[in-house]
């Protein structure tokens, strides 16, 4: 591939910081204008003001690090305070405890951890524990059990995608270890029953993992602004545990989550302790050694600044922003939401996938958009983020307009962007998808300049282009042997 810009050596002599800032500005004329609400996902704005504190915040301990607590007594106390404030917006009691960790996958990877180490000391015959979860449950989990191994049992949701209590059950055996639901799923913003859920918890006394990664934030104040939702926190005696990310709907910096355990009988299990390092006894809490308390300070700063009054009058906008956008999906004929989203997450599709969703969301990128093409099925998904509210008027137009574009163009699908993720949400065999997307990855990680514009619901880079050729030609030969089949 060619090299373009890419500079393979450091600089002889240092660059002046006005220097640095102006490459800086350059570069980030690529990325996605997310400040204009262009990406409905990602990027979690409360305002200027409140950007603004963060950044004093974050600023105030760039140098710190948490590796050792007992040196930053004031990190100490804050983490205290976001777990403590956390547990008690999500109905735990005194006895509820947690940390803080860098994120939801990192919040998860923890949950799973401690599971495996509580069911290694409490059923030491287990030799290959097992989760069952819903199919919907996040790909973190999976990623949590590969790393761990542990092995993950799916259960097909229901056509509405949510997790169906009764095939969960069907997977439990001897060598379960924990069952993990969402509130809410990611994809189509579903809320897990998790009530019913806990019955089986109670049943075959199993812990139960709530991942409220997204939802943690937000249901609790949804649930104060009068709507009513299916008790799904600490109020479900079977809960064992929850992970909430600040980073998400709690405003904070990047890098802000919370894991909560119903008592330190279990968190205990997430300490991890090497007593015979020559550098002194070695205790570590979470995932990461050397640890800004930059997110930290970010996340306890941005919660004091919103309070109770902050959260709800961004819950409230949102809110509203959601309605007004189901409304209007509601009004195009050929549009269709997926299931009975419980936040300001909706996903939606085409009655009978005409006109192909793909070919929609094709059009919508053409118009500016940036759009995440889900699968099983193949939907757009929308998380409705406060820089999303004052376009939506925009985006139902547009996709008024995408909707008959691709009604009168059916070619769409198979061209640009829809080839690389479209085409390869709907390729029956995953293992091609697999090799397809590795290879991409290989070409971003190679030591080559990355084409610009390149992102992974973009173009593809050059030698991916004949693993697309092979993965169109597939699909079109599925598509002859299974008319009318959306694999
Ligand atoms: C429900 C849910 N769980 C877990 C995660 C993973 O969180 P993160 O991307 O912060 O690691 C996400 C991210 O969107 C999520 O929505």
């Amino acid at each position: 591939m060619k090299q373009k810009n890419m500079n393979r050596y450091l600089p002889a002599e240092g660059l002046s910081p006005d220097h640095i800032l102006g490459l800086i500005d350059k570069m980030q004329k690529e990325d996605i204008a997310w400040q204009k609400g262009r990406t409905w996902s990602l990027v979690y704005h409360a305002g200027q003001e409140h950007d603004q504190l963060l950044k004093s915040t974050f600023g105030k301990y760039f140098s710190t690090n948490y590796l050792n607590p007992f040196a930053f007594p004031s990190l100490q106390h804050m983490e205290k305070e976001v777990v403590r404030m956390t547990a008690s917006m999500l109905n735990g009691d005194d006895e509820v405890v947690g940390t803080m960790s860098s994120g939801g996958t990192e919040s998860i990877l923890l949950a799973l951890y401690t599971y495996r180490e509580w069911a290694r000391k409490h059923h030491p015959h287990i030799e290959n524990p097992e989760i069952v979860a819903p199919q919907t449950i996040h790909p973190a989990h999976d990623k949590a059990a590969h790393l761990l191994g542990l092995r993950i049992r799916k259960a097909p949701a229901d056509e509405g995608q949510c997790a169906q209590p009764m095939e969960m059950e069907r997977l439990i055996s001897e060598n379960t270890i924990l069952l993990v639901a969402s509130a809410p799923s990611y994809p189509n913003g579903i809320l897990d029953p998790i009530s019913a859920i806990g019955e089986l918890a109670r049943k075959y006394r199993l812990p139960l993992h709530v991942d409220a990664c997204i939802g943690g934030f937000m249901l609790p104040w949804i649930e104060r602004l009068g709507t009513p939702l299916d008790p799904w926190d600490f109020r479900v005696s079977a809960v064992t545990s929850i992970s909430a990310d600040v980073h998400k709907f709690g405003f904070g910096s990047k890098g802000a989550s919370v894991v909560l355990y119903r008592t330190m009988d279990l968190l205990k299990h997430q300490f991890y302790i090497t007593t015979d390092f020559p550098g002194g006894i070695y205790v570590s809490p979470t995932i990461l050694g050397s640890r800004s308390g930059g997110p930290i300070a970010a996340a306890w700063a941005g919660m004091k600044h919103l309070g109770e009054s902050g959260y709800l009058k961004v819950a409230t906008r949102l809110m509203q922003g959601t309605k007004k956008l189901q409304k209007g999906l509601d009004a195009i004929p050929e549009i269709r939401i997926i299931g009975q989203p419980c936040m300001n997450i909706v996903s939606f599709t085409t009655h009978h996938n005409t006109p192909d969703i793909f070919a929609v969301a094709e059009h919508l990128q053409t118009r500016g958009w940036m759009v995440d093409r889900q699968q099983m099925p193949d939907c757009i998904h929308l998380t409705v983020l406060p820089t999303n509210v004052g376009v939506i008027d925009k985006y139902l137009t547009d996709l008024r307009l995408a909707v008959n574009h691709a009604k009168t163009h059916r070619k769409g699908a198979g061209e640009g962007t829809a080839a690389l993720y479209g085409m390869m949400a709907r390729v029956p065999f995953r293992g091609i998808v697999r090799k397809n997307v590795r290879k991409i990855f290989e070409e971003i990680y190679s030591g080559d300049e990355v084409p610009s514009g390149t992102r992974l619901s973009s173009v593809p880079p050059d030698g991916s282009a004949l693993w697309m050729g092979l993965v169109s030609r597939m699909l079109a030969w599925w598509r002859r042997i299974f008319p009318g089949r959306n694999a």
